[in-house]
């Protein structure tokens, strides 16, 4: 059984004490939720102060990228070691944004993954498809090539512990998210190639997450569908009532997926 997921990505937004604000928010709308995980991931800049507010609660706190080496020589970068000690259990990676803004292609997508999970760390292996991509039918060779990328020279065992999520370029930040039958091809297909990789078993017990233009008013639909086992959330995560209307729903769906 499969435990419903929703993951926060506040991207670049939040000082400390907007972050702390906000953080507080979603505790408290929160209160009594069940059958969902929760992950918060803000900029690194306010992980302790994030951090320190969830303690005690059963919100997890994550990070939105990191390093693949322990320590060195690499100016502006963040180690899993680091966030480990700050007390994250999560980190996504391989955001379309990283690879479109930050040149970040799937070799190095794979050394932070396997560097997550040497650090105890989940890694959230993000993939999807440009509108481009999708319009000339490239969908399933695009996300296949980001997943067999990332997950390179992975053992069933990790393979395991990874979450997944697929997030077509094109819903971004855009308003505009996939129906709940583009996201159930994309998962299924997904899940298959996840059999390939590792065992059937882990393709059944794996998460893959819908990211793009999750709301309130459309996450419903989305999370009705065994094959969407939770939502990684960009823009609606920022306001508080309405992430925790979004973790209610998916929490309201019903535990565990088959
Ligand atoms: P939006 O929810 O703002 O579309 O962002 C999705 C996303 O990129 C989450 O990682």
């Amino acid at each position: 059984m499969r435990t419903p997921l929703v993951v926060a990505n506040w991207k670049m937004h939040g000082t400390c004490a907007e972050a702390r604000t906000l953080a507080l928010g979603v505790r408290e709308g929160l209160q009594g939720v069940e059958g969902v995980e929760v992950v918060l991931c803000p900029p690194f800049t306010a992980l302790a102060a994030v951090g320190g507010v969830l303690a005690g609660s059963r919100l997890g706190l994550g990070a939105q990228d990191a390093h693949w080496e322990a320590a060195g020589a690499f100016t502006g970068a963040v180690s899993p070691a680091m966030l480990v000690e700050l007390g994250c259990r999560v980190v996504i990676l391989g955001h379309s944004e990283r690879r479109q803004h930050f040149g970040e292609r799937d070799e190095m997508i794979n050394q932070k993954v396997r560097a997550a999970l040497a650090h105890g760390l989940t890694p959230i292996l993000c993939v999807g498809e440009r509108e481009e991509e999708r319009e000339r039918g490239a969908t399933f060779a695009v996300v296949e090539t980001q997943l067999r990328g990332g997950l390179a020279g992975l053992g069933a065992a990790e393979v395991a512990r990874v979450v997944l999520a697929y997030e077509p370029v094109w819903a971004i930040g855009t308003g505009r998210n996939a129906t709940p039958e583009q996201a159930v091809e994309v998962h299924a297909f997904l899940r298959g190639l996840l059999g390939e990789a590792a065992s059937k078993e882990v393709a059944q017990a794996a998460r893959i997450l819908y990211g793009g233009s999750v709301k309130p008013d459309n996450v419903g639909p989305l999370i009705a569908e065994p094959e969407i086992d939770g939502g990684l959330v960009g823009g609606a995560s920022l306001r508080a009532p309405e992430f925790a209307a979004i973790v209610r729903t998916v929490g309201a769906a019903g535990g565990g997926r088959p």
